[in-house]
């Protein structure tokens, strides 16, 4: 066969098959079958380019790179909907039509949760594709929309037309897509729409084609030209060639949409891709001038929202929150899940008896919606699926302070007594993050404030587990990818700050910034820190009787401890390092303590011998370089006589470790 029709015939299979694979959902042959054509025509195409056809499917391969996209003016705007939440609301749309004109029906469409595109063809040959921008200049995205497979790149007739609709991503390239970033350590996309949205603006083609995103028409610019209503507008495009989405109605009146919009409410949870509502549109093209437009939308059509979706989900933790007014409010520690558009990693349970007039236990698995769309809350739990958990009890002791909580007669709520209380003062964590102390850049004063008031903040260590809610810190208003990840990146820095600054930070009463960098000198960890008594400080040259018991007392509450023992689990630094290479006499030695040390406790001993390269050993041999002895000293000593080991008094080892500490 000679080469160009073979070419021809190849295009023909290869476009046929993904007509019916892509807008008719109908697959002919097998993906392997498919490869093999797309083969042998891109081989084809390469050794004869002079031969390569205008409405060859290679072109949907992608390839070429942009340094930035065009602009693009919309003629005719790209406008937006009006919404309505409920059935009033639908009422008072159509009465608002009925001012205007008699005798219309309604179509309706799903609302495809993507982003709306507009598509242009001139004699019937897909010439450009424009984002709506801000709805009256776009970006030219026609290379990347070329690669879609749906995409018609010649139509049915030979015409001269524009259409919109909307690009989205399928459900399952969504999560192959997020996979793969997962695997590559990329950061995830929120949702769909996002990922859709980011696709469509990578100036490399390659990357959208191996994205699989597609594409649903649903208008027709300028539709009276060509037909009459929409629903002739619709079935015009599905014969040019346009994937339409084939769940449109004609609806004859208001009464009928209630009942039509439940059935969608119904289909929608079983589709592959994401919807958020349903479009309305009057069906009579010629009304439309009359009922006329606002600014932002055309008033003969409305985006009916769906209520809140729903999700089933483990509650894997209940903790505790703690607000401005001190009030104490539960919180379900969810395992994450996708609901209304974004991942939900916690919800509120609001307050005892919520939770117990629900019997929400944890390890349950649990109902969540988005309440009003945007506060996450556990509905329900799947009683059919428990197994025996323990039942709910409320915390005695606030969580932050350990403070006795208490429920006022008549009030749902629990309160922290502690006027003081760190949780509900925000001062501590604003201070933590200060450029004087933690030096985390982006965690100001505002930050702060919204992540507690949101709930990811309460106490100190809590910074540290914000990278659990990444994906919700950029759906927060104000927030964003960018923000989130800085801030995040500032926080993971902070963990190998100094030791003193951490200790400023934990804002120990009298403990300044020059007297935590005192401290470190002698209590070179913060374990020694936390076992230092009043005795040993008020030694310290600058520590005087109030900043002693100050320090006694903050590491005496056992919230303080155990907030620093997770901030050692976060991995946080609370070692005093010194930064210069030490040639110590002790560098390489083995070293045994024996005795009551009066200057130093044990572990301070071992720590500064060990800064020095020595190793300390318990038992004396013939490989001991150094006994130190304290007062009582007893076998220990005796064998490092009998050994002829160097013995030094505690006076001796403080004078040779002198300035390490
Ligand atoms: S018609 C005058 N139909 O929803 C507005 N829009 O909020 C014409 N959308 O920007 C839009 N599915 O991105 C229409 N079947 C559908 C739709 C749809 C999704 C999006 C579109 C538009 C937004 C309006």
């Amino acid at each position: 066969m000679d080469i160009k029709q073979r070419m021809t015939e190849l295009i023909q299979k290869i476009n046929q098959a993904n007509d019916d694979y892509h807008t008719k959902d109908q697959p002919t042959i097998t993906d392997y079958q498919y490869d093999q054509l797309l083969k042998e025509l891109i081989e084809l195409e390469q050794a004869y380019p002079l031969l390569k056809q205008e409405n060859s499917p290679t072109e949907k391969i992608g390839g070429l790179i942009l340094d930035g996209f065009e602009k693009v003016t919309h003629v005719i705007p790209m406008m937006s909907l009006s919404n309505v939440f409920n059935s009033d609301e639908l009422k008072s749309f159509d009465e608002r039509i009925l001012k205007q004109v008699r005798d219309y029906s309604f179509v309706t469409e799903l609302k495809i949760d993507g982003l709306a595109v507009s598509l242009k063809y001139q004699k019937g040959r897909f010439v450009r594709a424009a984002t709506r921008g801000n709805g009256l200049i776009g970006e030219d995205v026609t290379h990347n929309v070329k690669t879609i497979k749906s995409l018609p790149l010649i139509l049915n007739e030979a015409i001269d037309i524009e259409v919109r609709g909307e690009i989205f991503m399928p459900h399952k390239s969504f999560k192959q897509l997020n996979e793969e970033r997962m695997n590559q350590n990329e950061p995830l996309f929120a949702n769909p729409r996002n990922a859709a949205a980011g696709t469509i603006r990578q100036l490399d083609s390659k990357i959208v084609a191996q994205r699989n995103l597609d594409l649903f028409v649903y208008t027709i610019v300028s539709a009276n030209q060509y037909v009459t209503t929409q629903f002739e507008a619709l079935k015009y495009l599905e014969s040019l060639g346009f994937k339409v989405n084939p769940n449109y109605k004609h609806v004859k009146d208001v009464n009928d949409l209630i009942q039509v919009i439940q059935d969608y409410d119904d289909l929608r949870k079983s589709l592959p891709y994401d919807t958020d509502g349903v479009v309305i549109k009057v069906n009579e093209l010629e009304l439309y001038d009359r009922i006329g437009y606002t600014a932002k939308s055309p008033k003969w059509a409305t985006a009916y929202k769906f209520q809140a979706e729903q999700a089933e989900t483990i509650l894997k933790d209940i903790t505790f929150q703690i607000g401005r007014t001190g009030v104490v409010t539960p919180v379900a520690e969810l395992e994450p899940v996708f609901i209304s558009g974004s991942t939900v990693a916690r919800a509120t349970l609001h307050n005892e008896d919520y939770i117990l007039s629900k019997d929400i236990r944890v390890w349950d698995v649990v109902l969540v919606h988005k309440a009003g769309e945007i506060i996450p809350e556990v509905i329900s739990v799947v009683t059919s699926k428990r197994e025996s958990q323990k039942p709910f009890e409320m915390i005695k002791t606030c969580p932050i302070c350990k403070s006795p909580l208490e429920r006022k007669s008549g009030e749902a709520d629990y309160y922290c007594t502690n006027l003081e209380c760190p949780g509900r003062n925000m001062n501590s964590l604003i201070h933590f993050a200060s450029r004087v102390a933690m030096d985390i850049d982006t965690l100001g004063e505002k930050v702060v404030e919204t992540l507690h008031d949101l709930g990811y903040l309460s106490k100190i260590p809590d910074i540290y587990s914000l990278k659990n809610y990444a994906q919700e810190l950029k759906d927060i208003p104000g927030f964003g990818d960018k923000k989130v990840d800085k801030l995040l990146a500032a926080i993971e820095a902070s963990k190998k700050q100094s030791l003193d600054k951490l200790i400023f930070g934990l804002g120990i009463k009298h403990v300044g910034a020059k007297v935590a960098k005192t401290l470190i000198k002698h209590y070179p960890t913060m374990d020694l820190l936390i076992e230092a008594t009043y005795e040993d400080l008020t030694e310290i040259n600058d520590i005087g009787e109030m900043i002693a018991q100050s320090i006694v007392s903050y590491f005496n509450k056992q919230a303080h401890i155990d907030m620093i023992d997770e901030l050692k689990a976060h991995g946080l630094n609370m070692t005093h390092e010194k930064t210069e290479n030490i040639t110590h006499e002790f560098n390489g030695k083995t070293l045994v303590l024996t005795g009551k040390l009066e200057l130093f406790s044990r572990d301070q001993a071992t720590f500064l011998i060990e800064k020095c390269g020595g190793k300390v050993a318990s038992s004396v041999s013939a490989k001991t370089d150094y006994v130190i002895a304290g007062e009582d000293a007893g076998s220990k000593l005796k064998k490092a006589l009998e050994l002829g080991v160097t013995v030094l008094s505690e006076a001796d080892f403080k004078v040779k470790i002198d300035g390490l500490y």
